[in-house]
């Protein structure tokens, strides 16, 4: 198993181009299944959860065609079998995104139900509910979701969502494009990544309206035909490279991104003491070499402070100055990374759902262990800044989606190797 070896202590600076968003790109490679003819798909970043998707097609008959820039053409076309195993679903949760898009076009869909994770129990119950107001016949059986329309096909609905959920809002968006009628979707998620999936539906000749707002309607249509479509920027890779430049003092320059979908993050840096200056599309954090002030945070839906960033800026407290509350309201369990921060040195201490963080004049390197994607980050961070070496193993968490982010980092100057195991 790869490792991460880190000597922390240099203030980055530099500047690094920002990937396609993997929380985009996955419902948009799903969303190629709707289209009559093939879809080309760009700006997908190179993740191990990009790789998993084009396994999956491929287990479903259908073999994508890469070209040289990573675009990727799917023709749903050559679908075989519509089956999502669970030797890969367990793997990647996002293969659910599947579940809608193959109902609605193929008729019927079996994806593996997904289990718990590192971070929460996450059930899928409104993904099955929604589908179910559309007339799906759906049952739960050996592990999976076994899911048929039926003869009349799927049908319109008002659905209202108990909890803002983002893949369970674009599950409902890919089926109901194809359904007869009209869908309103409630409480729907208004993640920017919704707002990509609903553009490149349109763009296949679909009727989305509303999104970026809590109430989305979808009027379907008898067809989809392929379009191409180019993946919006990564904001949590955005955020990520972000604090590494404000926990280490430094200052950086991130282009091919959009400041206008980090705004609650953005907020947070400059509370922290961060310069900020944006353009259309880059990001420019400037510490003027002053160590971070504490932040309190609270995780929501967007547009409030994504879950995605918490581990992220419960390093960033660690060595602030000041103590830091954050409270993460999305999942129950996740604070897997205070622990390892804790052994270099942290003092932060869980009460419920909130860790209280108290700023330290420095880390300590340790080796520490990778639980989940934005857990494996935060530890990269806090290995930027503290003395020593830090050594992250598991480091396949951070592959699934951080793209090259050693090579990134060394390019703003950071002293960070990765070590074949
Ligand atoms: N929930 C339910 N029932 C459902 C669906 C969700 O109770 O049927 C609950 C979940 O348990 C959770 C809350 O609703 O408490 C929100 O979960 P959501 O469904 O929004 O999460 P998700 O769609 O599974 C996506 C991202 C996550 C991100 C969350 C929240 C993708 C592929 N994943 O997950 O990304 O944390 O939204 O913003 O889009 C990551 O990139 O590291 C990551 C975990």
């Amino acid at each position: 198993m790869d490792k991460l070896r880190i000597v922390g202590g240099t203030p980055l600076n530099g500047e690094i181009r920002i990937s396609g968003a993997k929380n985009s790109a996955l419902p948009i490679l799903a969303c190629t299944l709707l289209g009559d003819t093939p879809s080309t798909v760009q700006n997908l970043p190179h993740l191990h959860d990009i790789t998993t998707m084009i396994e999956l097609f491929g287990c479903m008959g259908i073999q994508p065609i890469i070209d040289e820039k990573l675009s990727l053409e799917v023709d749903a076309n050559t679908i075989k079998t519509l089956v999502a195993p669970y030797d890969l679903v367990k793997t990647m949760r996002a293969s659910i995104l599947v579940l809608g898009p193959m109902l609605a076009r193929f008729g019927k869909a079996e994806v593996a139900l997904p289990g718990g994770c590192a971070i929460g129990s996450r059930p899928v119950d409104l993904h099955v509910r929604g589908l179910q107001a559309m007339g799906a016949n759906i049952k739960i059986e050996d592990g999976y979701i076994k899911a048929e329309i039926p003869s009349a096909g799927l049908h319109g609905t008002t659905f209202m969502f108990d909890t803002v959920s983002v893949t369970g809002t674009e599950n409902l968006i890919m089926a109901a494009a194809l359904a007869k009628g009209k869908t309103i979707l409630q409480n729907a998620a208004k993640e920017p990544e919704v707002i990509d999936l609903a553009n490149m539906i349109n763009q296949m000749g679909g009727h989305v309206t509303g999104m970026g707002t809590d109430t989305i309607t979808i009027e379907g249509v008898g067809h989809l035909q392929g379009t191409t479509f180019s993946v919006m920027a990564d904001r949590i890779e955005t955020g990520t490279y972000l604090v590494a430049a404000a926990i280490t003092g430094g200052k950086v320059k991130l282009k091919d991104t959009d400041p206008s979908i980090l705004e609650a993050v953005l907020i947070k840096l400059q509370e922290a003491g961060a310069n900020i200056d944006t353009g259309r599309n880059w990001i420019a954090l400037d510490m003027k070499g002053n160590k971070p002030k504490a932040v309190n945070i609270r995780t929501a839906p967007y547009p409030a402070f994504p879950t995605d960033m918490q581990a992220q800026f419960i390093a960033l407290n660690s060595v602030a100055e000041g103590i830091g509350k954050v409270t993460e309201t999305i999942f129950e369990n996740r604070f897997m990374h205070v622990y390892e921060l804790n052994r270099m040195g942290a003092q932060i201490l869980i009460e419920g759902n909130t860790a209280i963080v108290k700023g330290v004049d420095s880390l300590k390197g340790a080796p520490v262990m990778a639980t989940d994607l934005r857990a494996s980050a935060s530890l990269v961070l806090a290995g930027l800044v503290a003395q020593g070496e830090t050594l992250i193993d598991r480091i396949y968490h951070i592959d699934r989606g951080y793209q090259c982010i050693e090579e990134k980092l060394q390019l703003l100057g950071a002293k960070i190797k990765r070590i074949a195991g």
